[in-house]
């Protein structure tokens, strides 16, 4: 049987159509709260200042996240292979890890409570000069492109997804590392009122991942700030995200404030809690399984089936002279 596999351009065409008047869906509602305050008011005492959107005015979220999306589309890389159909919007957006919102898989809603705008991102450890920059002001000097990633989870489910956003590499030359930096650690901000996760305190918050240099300024290494075409949905871990396909989706860290380059190698959020289970590595390696279940295969969200797992998920040609001379098992730890 055939079967018709679209070619990484072939993105159909709603997954990229400009969404200039983009608004992400929380501003929305609230917007549309404050409509239906307003007709439940009218007729008594009118619509005056105060059924005004909290978020109004230039420097509101829904202002900046508006700005941000009227630079999408990003222009397409299409110089790295994909062999998938990409994964609908509608599963990968109600499909999510994001602790900090649950430890379950539908925590879209309540993610729409990060206020992701305005952003500041801090650039700290051994860098020529320390900078807090503004995360649109970051955006203008960088190159900007859409990509399509495999991801592949640890929990043995995978999907695929268009990210736009622009190489890691791009940010560690614009940060200027010292000799010194051996490894790039990186935070998730750290607000328990508003990300309810954070009250756990048995889980060792902020969210922290860290990647060697040499990974930190390889090709595949992306910054995500957008994904199906614009800007990042909270749940996506807006405004800013890592995808490193090679590894197991746990090292994406999402919602990133804080990258920070050390001599010392980072202990990431899953390693501090179970390290014989969550490396430092995690590179996707169906040899390896994980010590409670196998990863030679996996389900492709949204299609009802599994299929093998590949080595470095699929991206060996970019990845492996990174690993040479460390054994399977120590690829994955
Ligand atoms: N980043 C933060 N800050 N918190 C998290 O819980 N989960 C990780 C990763 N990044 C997580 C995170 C895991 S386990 C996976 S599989 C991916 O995000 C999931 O990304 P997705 O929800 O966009 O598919």
């Amino acid at each position: 049987m055939l079967i018709k596999r679209p070619r990484p351009w072939e993105v159909s065409e709603n997954l990229v159509t400009p969404e200039h008047v983009f608004m992400n869906r929380r501003a929305f509602l609230r917007g549309s709260s404050a409509t239906i305050a307003c007709a439940a008011a009218l007729g008594l005492a009118g619509c005056g200042e105060a059924a005004e959107a909290p978020t109004a005015g230039p420097n509101s979220e829904a202002a900046l996240t508006q700005k941000a999306a009227e630079l999408f589309p990003y222009p397409k890389n299409t110089s790295i292979p994909i062999d998938r159909p990409l994964t609908d919007e509608s599963v990968s957006s109600t499909y999510n890890n994001f602790y900090e919102f649950g430890s379950h898989k539908r925590i879209a809603s309540a993610a729409e409570a990060l206020v992701s705008r305005p952003w500041r991102i801090e650039i700290a450890g051994e860098v020529d000069t320390p900078i807090e920059i503004d995360i649109d002001e970051l955006i203008a000097q960088m190159p900007l492109e859409e990509r399509i990633y495999r991801l592949r989870c640890v929990e043995a489910w995978s999907m695929t997804v268009p990210w736009s956003g622009f190489p890691l590499a791009a940010l560690v030359d614009f940060a200027k590392p010292k000799s010194s930096a051996r490894y790039l650690k990186m935070q998730t901000f750290m607000d328990p009122d508003v990300a309810s996760g954070q009250r756990q305190r048995w889980y060792p918050w902020p969210y922290t991942e860290g990647l060697t240099m040499a990974e930190a300024r390889n090709e595949l290494a992306f910054m995500a700030t957008g994904v199906y075409g614009k800007p990042l949905g909270e749940q996506f871990g807006a405004p800013i995200r890592l995808a490193v396909p090679w590894k197991y989706g746990f090292k994406s860290i999402k919602s990133v404030v804080r990258f920070e380059f050390t001599g010392t190698k980072p202990v990431s959020f899953w390693e501090e809690i179970a390290p014989k289970e969550y490396g430092f590595w995690a590179n996707v390696n169906p040899e390896v399984p994980h010590p409670r279940w196998s990863q030679a295969t996996e389900e492709v969200l949204g299609t009802g089936r599994r299929v093998p797992t590949l080595l470095f998920n699929g991206y060996e040609e970019q990845v492996a002279s990174m690993y040479k001379g460390l054994e399977a098992q120590n690829l994955y730890r």
